[in-house]
């Protein structure tokens, strides 16, 4: 495989795709993504220079972790549904998430990026990636619109501008007749401490969207309501080492730091 030469929010997701390789490498993995460890081993870039140092790789795990459980829950709710996977970078949620017959997916992220996917991962039945931006609205009519949709955006909606992602928000609304949204944001103060995350500044990225209170989102499109907010610190730190479980608690104490990146599932 050619050396990757990908540079911006595009190449952020190598971070993630090293985080979930390194935590397969560990001694007690918490996801245990072997595809993203094989993915890593495939690829010719030299991943430390993605910013993501040991130790990082708990939090990409626990947030991919906690988004595939709210995959499962809505596709045992809803086993034909539509799941549109909007940023999906190198994630093998697909695979580890594994649907059943009656649902069809996507997984839409830039024309570079989906390349990059076909060349790593098998084709699957009910499973097809679209090259574009998920802000251009054209993609939509490739998607069925006539069943319950999951949207889930890992590590995407701070890529966005605010009215981008909002237009994105009214879209999905409009083109399904009911549904869920889940994604993981970051508050204002994340996005102005952007300099901090060292996959951003390494990337050369940008974060424009910071996101402060549920109602933005509800007020984005008609019948749109947030049914669960989660702070990143509440997760389920509790299985990991006396460090880890230290930070958390500070974290969820610290009310800067417990709405800095937050989980959001929005039902209509
Ligand atoms: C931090 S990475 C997360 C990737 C993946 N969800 C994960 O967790 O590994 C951000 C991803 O969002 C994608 N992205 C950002 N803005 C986008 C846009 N407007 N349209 C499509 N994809 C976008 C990037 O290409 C990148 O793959």
């Amino acid at each position: 495989m050619a050396r990757l030469q990908l540079t911006g929010e595009k190449a952020t997701m190598l971070g993630t795709l090293y985080g979930r390789a390194l935590d397969a490498e560990s001694a007690h993995p918490i996801l245990n993504d072997t595809m993203a460890r094989d993915a890593v081993r495939a690829i010719d870039f030299d991943f430390r220079e993605t910013g993501l140092r040991q130790g990082d790789q708990v939090t990409v795990a626990l947030r991919a972790e906690h988004l595939d459980t709210w995959t499962r829950q809505f596709l045992d709710a809803h086993p034909e549904a539509v799941v549109l996977h909007l940023g999906c970078g190198l994630d093998t949620r697909v695979y580890r998430v594994d649907p059943g017959p009656g649902v069809r997916w996507f997984d839409v992220d830039y024309p570079e990026v989906v390349e990059l996917r076909r060349e790593l991962y098998p084709p699957r039945e009910g499973y097809e990636v679209i090259g574009s931006s998920v802000t251009d609205p054209a993609w939509f009519a490739r998607v069925p619109g006539d069943r319950p949709v999951l949207v889930v955006a890992e590590g995407l909606t701070m890529y966005l501008r605010a009215e981008e992602g909002k237009a994105l928000l009214r879209r999905i609304v409009g083109h399904f007749p009911s549904g869920q949204i889940v994604f993981d944001g970051f508050s204002t103060r994340g996005i102005r401490m952007q300099k901090i995350n060292r996959i951003v500044r390494k990337a050369k990225a940008t974060l424009y969207w910071g996101i402060d209170d549920a109602a933005e989102l509800e007020a984005a499109a008609a019948g749109l309501r947030c049914v669960t907010t989660l702070s990143a610190f509440e997760l389920d730190y509790g299985r990991l080492g006396a460090g880890y479980r230290a930070l958390a608690r500070v974290g969820r104490r610290v009310p800067v730091l417990r709405r800095m990146a937050v989980f959001y599932r929005l039902e209509f």
